[in-house]
């Protein structure tokens, strides 16, 4: 009998049994142990869901960890491409989601018929996928990107012409760092479009000693008022290395948490609006225990198209 198909401890509905959050943590504990599985943390995820993690990270961190982890199951805390990136890259071990609804809405706003229509339009561009996109649509991409290496990948493709997908605000961003022609994809996330200028003006008049950290899904006009652009995870390297002791943070508010956590001593302010991903706030510490006891929900990629994928996620991997 392998690890997969184990029985694991008495299945039972955990509605039912009304267990309090830090006794559904010792019961996760116990069954990631029997099932050989490690629990990988986006940064966005509910605070007890980022306390039961072996690892919390932004998407490019997460996936780096997909690729080298020896264990047999991976519970993806996350949303659905997420999880499809680590099966892309681990596909001799079970990826779970624990909320299968936990869906990107910008990774929807591309399908690969789209892109492979727009490839049609500019033959000579280099396609870009950033991560938050389905596996198929990165099976037709040259490269993938993440928010933390948007920048250095448009740097290092071959070609001056880049056709950008799905994240117009990124596209935008990463390209002021490159003399190339960035022909931007007309999709964004809604959680961080809809942070404005007029919002972070009316948290800076409350905390005039803050800078603001935002994150460069952010519109061009938030992005031109932050003292910092960052991935998640860059975000936490930079409130600890940054003098300031207090930050507006201009991205999904679940960040406060790992924020106060690597800098307990500085103080936080969600932008004014509170921004929050409800997909991100799916995944609950009962829906982790139930997939870690069924070893379901399962996130899988057809072969064909995992294959040509992984060749866009290796080649941002390589970039380093
Ligand atoms: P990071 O890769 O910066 O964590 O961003 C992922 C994401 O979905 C942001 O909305
Ligand atoms: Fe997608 Fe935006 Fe949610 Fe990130 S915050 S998962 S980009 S909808």
């Amino acid at each position: 009998m392998t690890h997969h198909e184990a029985k694991v401890g008495h299945l039972q509905p955990i509605d039912e049994l009304l267990l309090d959050d830090e006794a559904i943590a010792e019961q996760v504990m116990k069954v990631k142990q029997d099932r050989n599985a490690v629990i990988l943390v986006h940064n966005y995820q509910r605070p007890e869901v980022q306390d039961i993690a072996d690892l919390t990270g932004d998407s490019l961190g997460l996936s780096r960890e997909a690729a080298r982890t020896e264990a047999d199951v991976i519970v993806f805390c996350g949303v659905h491409f997420m999880a499809e990136t680590a099966y892309i890259l681990s596909p001799e071990k079970v990826v779970l989601l624990p909320e299968m609804s936990a869906g990107c809405p910008m990774a929807d706003m591309a399908t690969a018929e789209e892109v492979l229509k727009v490839r049609e339009e500019h033959p000579g561009a280099t396609v870009v996928s950033y991560v938050n996109t389905s596996a198929a649509v990165k099976a037709v991409s040259d490269y993938c990107c993440t928010s933390a290496n948007a920048a250095q990948v448009l740097e290092a493709v071959e070609g001056d012409e880049i056709l950008f997908v799905p994240d117009r605000n990124l596209a935008v961003y990463a390209a002021s760092y490159v003399d190339k022609k960035v022909i931007p994809w007309d999709g964004f996330c809604p959680t961080h479009e809809y942070i404005t200028k007029e919002q972070v003006e009316q948290s800076l008049e409350e905390h005039p000693e803050a800078e603001v950290i935002a994150h460069p899904e952010c519109r061009s006009e938030v992005l031109e008022m932050a003292h910092h652009v960052r991935s998640t995870s860059g975000m936490l390297d930079t409130v600890v290395l940054s003098p300031a002791r207090e930050f507006i943070v201009a991205t999904e508010s679940g960040m406060l948490y790992p924020l106060s956590r690597v800098a307990p001593d500085k103080k936080f302010y969600p932008v004014a609006g509170e921004p929050i991903c409800p997909n991100m706030k799916l995944t609950t510490l009962s829906k982790v225990l139930w997939a870690l006891q069924t070893l379901e929900p399962r996130v899988t990629v057809p072969e064909d198209t995992r294959v040509r994928a992984l060749r866009a996620v290796e080649r941002m991997i390589a970039l380093g």
